[in-house]
């Protein structure tokens, strides 16, 4: 029995008073799916990109102002060749479905991470749903995408660096944020992590310091709304502090 097998937690009804802002998810567990069922890796891509198409939208009508995902890290160009191409082009696919469908949909997209290794096809789409979100208001998407935690707070610094060169601007937690890739939204509240394992693995470094974490066994591709509600549902459990008292 693990420390997350008793789900006692996420017993009971959503309060739609108290969702969280942000909600992030770690979209893992695609290859495992695709083994399972004895097809290629990329298959399992395929279905998580489904699986994200879904749950955003689960999102989206429950009134979450923030959805992000990590869907490639700055580890993964470690993967065979054809695995990462397949990943860039179920992205490129999506940026241009986005493309046409955001405005009638009411989700603003963000890419967040190191675009400029991107190819041009990928840079050029990511610049076009940029300019389109800027006029939709809606619940916002951010799809992580040649990030890394760490590498984000080393860019922060460096741009800080330079700024403080010029203006000598001070210091703060709230200043530093400001050259995140993330500047301007919300910490997640709640990061949700399938597939059985119990670790952050570079996502959002920063941001996490009072996110509340929740675990599932389930492999991404098979994430559902109902399983989306009982992480919140969890997450409506928790005492959050702040590192207060109560
Ligand atoms: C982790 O599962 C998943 C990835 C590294 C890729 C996620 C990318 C997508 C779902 C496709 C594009 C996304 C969007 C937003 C359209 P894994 O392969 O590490 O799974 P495993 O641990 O079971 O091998």
């Amino acid at each position: 029995m693990g420390l997350f097998s008793k789900r006692r937690d996420t017993a009971g009804q959503l309060d739609m008073s108290k969702l969280p802002r942000h909600i992030a998810i770690i979209m893992d567990g695609n290859g495992r799916w695709a083994k399972k069922r004895g097809l290629p890796r990329q298959a399992g891509h395929a279905a998580g990109a489904e699986t994200f198409r879904r749950i955003a939208t689960c999102c989206r009508d429950m009134g979450i102002g923030h959805f992000t995902v990590y869907a490639f890290s700055t580890e993964n160009w470690k993967r065979p060749p054809e695995e990462v191409a397949a990943i860039m082009s179920l992205l490129e696919k999506y940026l241009h479905e986005a493309i046409e469908k955001m405005e009638r949909d009411g989700v603003r997209l963000r890419i967040l991470g190191d675009t400029s290794v991107l190819s041009p096809e990928l840079r050029a789409l990511i610049a076009e749903t940029d300019e389109l979100s800027r006029h939709i208001t809606g619940m916002q998407a951010n799809i992580c995408l040649n990030y890394g935690g760490r590498d984000e707070i080393i860019r922060a610094a460096r741009a800080y660096a330079e700024k403080y060169r010029e203006t000598g601007e001070p210091l703060t937690e709230e200043s530093f944020a400001g050259y995140l890739y993330t500047a301007g939204i919300p910490d997640p509240d709640l990061i949700i992590r399938p597939s059985g394992e119990y670790r952050l693995s570079n996502f959002l470094m920063w941001q996490s310091a009072y996110s509340e974490l929740y675990f599932t066994d389930t492999l991404w591709p098979d994430f559902t709304e109902e399983e989306l509600r009982r992480a919140i549902i969890s997450y409506q459990h928790r005492d959050r502090r702040f590192g207060g008292i109560k």
